[in-house]
């Protein structure tokens, strides 16, 4: 869609988090659309399915390099070796129900993962006298939890004020102004994006849709917090790696953009929406909707989320270009067909359980 997609720049971008579900969609988006070298930079934890990489590292334009960002020398090490001229930030504790269980990960990563990763550019900016390297970008992969809590109309903007409520969306509302702070006190050209609730293939098990879908197919309970009367606002993990790239490479220093999709869903609409196409594709086991049980709410639960995506839209010339309805077609589909990549995470790292409801 853009001239980006070619651009006769060949950079060097370094992603961290890329082996998890946006980070992973990024690095396949930048190996297929760009001619960029992609260094991915993630510590594997929980959350990163390893079987998410097996293909992409056989791809001599991409190197994975296991390091927790939090390590300071390793991260000044890499680098120094691999001198990337932009740096895609979305390695992080990504949870919110886990983050009300241990908010410990959250701190530790989100907030001082992120001021160890601005200080080791910044200084590799400054030490590194070459006159390209001043153009280093940083772009810091945020959300629209930060804003808080919307009523039943309204939309987030990129000037309202920032209310977060879980310890995830503090942790990440924390990340934001420390990458503000880099660009207002050091120089760093830094760009902040808040994207709302992404969906598509390789999203870990814990996360709504995924998890709908996979306890479905299990014939097990379909968990919906409170009455679902909850709205999330919705877009395809793919507009968002496009999105991404676009606000690295176009976007305005010291700005920030919303990412999203304008594609509001009560839970409870979107539960059933997964169930009707489960039993469009499996008809011997419908209705899948006699598994929908409603339970114990999460604790400070934010009602509505809705972001305005103009600015992206009007200053980038972003559009999303993936339907909901097709979207969510596309991802049961993927779960249906890549029952290998998913089985085995529900032995080894996480086993389909309720989690958020341990209140310290
Ligand atoms: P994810 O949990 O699927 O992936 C996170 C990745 O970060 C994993 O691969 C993990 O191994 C890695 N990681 C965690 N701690 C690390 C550390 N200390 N050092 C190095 N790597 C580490 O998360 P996601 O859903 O892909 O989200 C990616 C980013 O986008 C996050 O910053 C998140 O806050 C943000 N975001 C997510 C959504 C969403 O709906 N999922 C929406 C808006 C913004
Ligand atoms: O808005 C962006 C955020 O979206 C990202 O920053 C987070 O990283 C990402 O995890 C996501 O946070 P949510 O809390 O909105 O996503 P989750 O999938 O956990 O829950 C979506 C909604 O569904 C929320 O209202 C809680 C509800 N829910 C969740 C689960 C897992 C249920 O009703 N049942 C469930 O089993």
């Amino acid at each position: 869609m853009t001239d980006l997609q070619n651009s006769e720049l060949p950079r060097t971008v370094l992603v961290t988090g890329g082996a998890g579900f946006i980070g992973s969609a990024l690095v396949r988006y930048l190996l297929t659309k760009t001619t960029a070298k992609v260094v991915n930079v993630d510590k594997m934890t929980y959350a990163a399915n390893p079987l998410t990489l097996e293909t992409l590292l056989r791809i001599r334009q991409h190197q994975h390099i296991q390091v927790d960002i939090c390590d300071e020398k390793a991260m000044a090490d890499i680098i120094d070796e691999t001198a990337p001229d932009i740096v895609i930030h979305l390695a992080a504790e990504s949870h919110v129900d886990r983050s009300i269980d241990g908010p410990a990960d959250f701190v530790r990563t989100n907030i001082l993962g992120t001021y160890t990763l601005l200080e080791v550019v910044a200084r590799y900016r400054r030490e590194r006298a070459a006159p390209e390297l001043k153009d280093l970008r940083f772009v810091n992969v945020s959300t629209d939890e930060v804003y808080g809590s919307l009523g039943p109309d309204k939309q987030f903007f990129e000037e309202s004020a920032y209310n977060p409520n879980s310890p995830y969306a503090a942790t990440k509302a924390a990340a934001d102004h420390l990458t503000r702070a880099w660009h207002t006190t050091y120089g760093l050209e830094t760009i902040v994006t808040n994207a709302s609730n992404n969906y598509g293939p390789y999203q870990f098990p814990e996360k709504l849709i995924p998890r709908t879908i996979i306890r479905a197919l299990l014939g097990q309970s379909i968990e919906v917090y409170g009455q679902g009367t909850n709205v999330r606002d919705w877009i395809h993990v793919d507009d968002h790696a496009e999105a991404l790239w676009l606000a690295a490479v176009k976007g305005r220093p010291g700005r920030t953009y919303n990412i999203g999709a304008e594609s509001e869903c009560q839970n409870l609409d979107l539960v059933r929406r997964l169930c009707a196409i489960l039993d469009d594709n499996c008809p011997e086991a419908a209705p899948h909707g006699r598994h929908i049980a409603f339970v114990a709410d999460r604790p400070g639960h934010d009602h509505r989320y809705a972001l305005n995506p103009s600015r992206i839209q009007k200053e980038l010339g972003w559009q999303p270009s993936i339907s909901f309805d097709d979207g969510l077609r596309s991802t049961v589909s993927w779960y249906l067909e890549n029952r290998t990549w998913w089985e085995p995470l529900l032995e080894k790292s996480y086993d389909g359980g309720r989690l958020g409801q341990n209140i310290q």
